[in-house]
């Protein structure tokens, strides 16, 4: 494969989706192909996959039954999109991935880590990000930001959940980076977006440097 596949995370109003149009800009300037998309989604069959879990219809069948379609959701989206954008040479740039299943299922408490990592394995087969840009923020200030952008539209499944909740997501975010430090860039998203975006366009120019791809 020739592309580069870079995720982002982080909770609720961290800013993911601003950073992700920046940075494919960027990138666009410097002549790279860009393809951006997200998850639970990006193909067709995931993005049908999306809208039962995130209505909260899913829900009722327990934090395992959740954690397997999403892993559906994100192995059609591989297969459909995000592999062969990356052996064409284009640089993907995909909002959630394989740590958001870990952090939002696998705190649940209701499924063996063992087996989560095992969905994982399945659903990804070896395809793991180049580099995962994890934007960080306090829980309370992330809900705000959330609470303004949805404006009327009623709270998702996930955002419904307590202020703890989402500290607790935090935490964990940053329990993988720190564990997966090669992997994984975290980036305080509590700050402009100038400065946020030029710190991720930093790293990921270094990165492009270090891989020597060139436009
Ligand atoms: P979305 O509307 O895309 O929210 P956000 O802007 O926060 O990314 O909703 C996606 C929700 O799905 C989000 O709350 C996180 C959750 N999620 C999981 O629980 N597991 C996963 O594997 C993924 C990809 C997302």
């Amino acid at each position: 494969m020739t592309g580069l596949f870079i995720t982002f995370e982080g909770g609720e109003g961290a800013g993911k989706s601003t950073q992700i149009s920046l940075l494919a800009a960027h990138l666009n300037e410097r002549g790279f192909q860009t393809l951006v998309t997200r998850e639970p989604g990006g193909s067709v069959g995931a993005e049908a996959v999306r809208h039962v879990i995130l209505s909260g219809a899913a829900e009722p069948y327990g934090a395992a039954m959740e954690a397997l379609l999403f892993a559906a959701a994100r192995s059609d989206h591989i297969d459909q999109l995000i592999r062969p954008a990356l052996q064409d040479g284009v640089i993907v740039l995909c909002d959630r991935y394989i740590d958001s299943s870990r952090v939002y299922q696998g705190m649940s408490g209701q499924i063996d880590p063992l087996l989560m990592r095992s969905i994982e394995r399945v659903a990804i087969d070896g395809l793991m990000p180049d580099l995962t840009i994890i934007l960080d923020i306090p829980a309370v200030k992330g809900l705000e930001r959330a609470v303004l952008r949805r404006g009327d539209v009623a709270a998702d499944r996930y955002e419904k959940e307590a202020i703890a909740v989402h500290e607790a997501r935090r935490q964990a975010f940053l329990k993988i980076a720190a564990d997966e430090p090669q992997r994984c860039k975290v980036v305080a998203a509590d700050q402009s977006i100038e400065i946020i975006s030029t710190d991720i366009a930093a790293l990921v120019d270094v990165l492009l440097e270090e891989r020597q791809i060139n436009a």
